[in-house]
């Protein structure tokens, strides 16, 4: 199948939404990470995408809305916490889980009996959304245990040849996956931190708990968490503390090790180093992209600075950890 690549003009945009309404697979800019968009209501066109991703099968997928006419048809009931987050977040990076409307075929949300909706907040994502009308499933845009993409070219490295299409809309502003809370059951669940904070939707909504740490050997909420997300090819060691000194005592032992750290400071100089920048929301937008770009150039092993701290920090850590599939040492 040959990809092709659309640019965020009106024309292009409402070619776009053709191809998902004919139950084609396009993928598009979100201001979280690209999604890999489907007709949600289409069995067949959601099925396509976990062929085009290799994605497990019993990962369920988000359903992206451009607005809230449609919401009645997807879910049962919507509950006064989620009115209060969605009048508060959306559209904006945030998933809410709630209890899923028959209609919505099993094979987009994995047989649950939830559904987890978000409302976009990217002028090229809430454009297509109009323009096809229909709720569109969209996993994030990578080959399953990939980064999430958060460029266009970061789709084509995964995806061209597979699905049908790219809508280019540059880079993403977040550049790390929604959060997303689980309003199902008696107290809300938070079951993956991202955009919008635990401490933002605590203030909103009072107590919320959390669950997206995987323990083995039980039944997760949110399937996704058990698998290893965001992984590069090459392997990558979380360091604690003195990180420049760690650097220093290990990298010759290394061809071409790669550094992703906050601080400008001098490393070894056989070391690729990347830096994420100065704030919480540039080490967000930046670290997805960082690991790519250090897999691409082939490095042997990728030394990451641990990241601390409240708020996007959580989320940050969270994907850090998976990246390097826990592996923590301290320097
Ligand atoms: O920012 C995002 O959320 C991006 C953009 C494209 O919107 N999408 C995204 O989708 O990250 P995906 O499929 O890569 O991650 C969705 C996560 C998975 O961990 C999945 O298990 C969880 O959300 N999820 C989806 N529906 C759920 C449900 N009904 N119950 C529990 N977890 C659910
Ligand atoms: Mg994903």
């Amino acid at each position: 199948m040959n990809t092709i690549l659309l640019t965020a003009t009106d024309d292009d945009i409402s070619y776009a939404a053709e191809l998902l309404k004919s139950g084609k697979l396009v993928a598009f800019p979100t201001e979280t990470v690209y999604g890999l968009g489907a007709n949600a209501m289409d069995k067949k066109a959601v099925e396509k995408i976990f062929t085009a991703k290799g994605r497990p099968i019993d990962n369920p997928f988000i359903v992206h809305i451009a607005s809230l006419d449609i919401l009645p048809n997807l879910v049962q009931t919507v509950p006064e916490t989620a009115r209060r987050l969605i009048d508060l977040f959306w559209p904006g990076p945030l998933t809410i889980v709630l209890k899923k409307n028959p209609q919505i075929p099993d094979a987009a949300t994995a047989g649950l009996d939830s559904v987890g909706i978000r409302m976009p907040k990217n002028d090229v994502a809430l454009r297509l959304l109009k323009g096809c009308g229909i709720p569109i499933a969209a996993p994030s845009a990578n080959a399953s245990g990939r980064p999430s993409p958060t460029l266009a070219s970061h789709v084509m490295d995964d995806l061209s040849g597979k699905i049908d299409a790219v809508l280019d809309g540059g880079a993403c502003d977040v550049g790390l996956e929604s959060t997303v809370i689980d309003l199902t059951g008696d107290v809300p669940v938070l079951l993956r931190p991202g955009g919008i904070t635990a401490e933002q939707l605590c203030e909103a909504i009072g107590d919320v708990r959390h669950r997206f740490e995987f323990i083995p050997g039980t039944v997760p909420r949110s399937p996704g968490v058990k698998y290893k997300h965001y992984a590069p090819n090459s392997p990558v060691i979380i360091v604690k503390g003195q990180f420049q000194r760690y650097v220093e005592q290990h990298a010759e032992r290394y061809k071409k090790p790669g550094v992703i750290t906050y601080e400008t400071v001098q490393f070894p100089k056989n070391c690729i180093v990347k830096n994420l920048g100065q704030s919480p929301s540039e080490h967000a937008a930046n670290l997805f992209s960082h690991i790519r770009y250090l897999d691409n150039e082939k490095v042997d092993i990728i030394f990451a600075q641990d990241i601390e701290g409240e708020g996007l920090g959580v989320a940050l850590r969270n994907r850090l950890y998976k990246a390097a599939d826990n592996h923590i040492v301290q320097g």
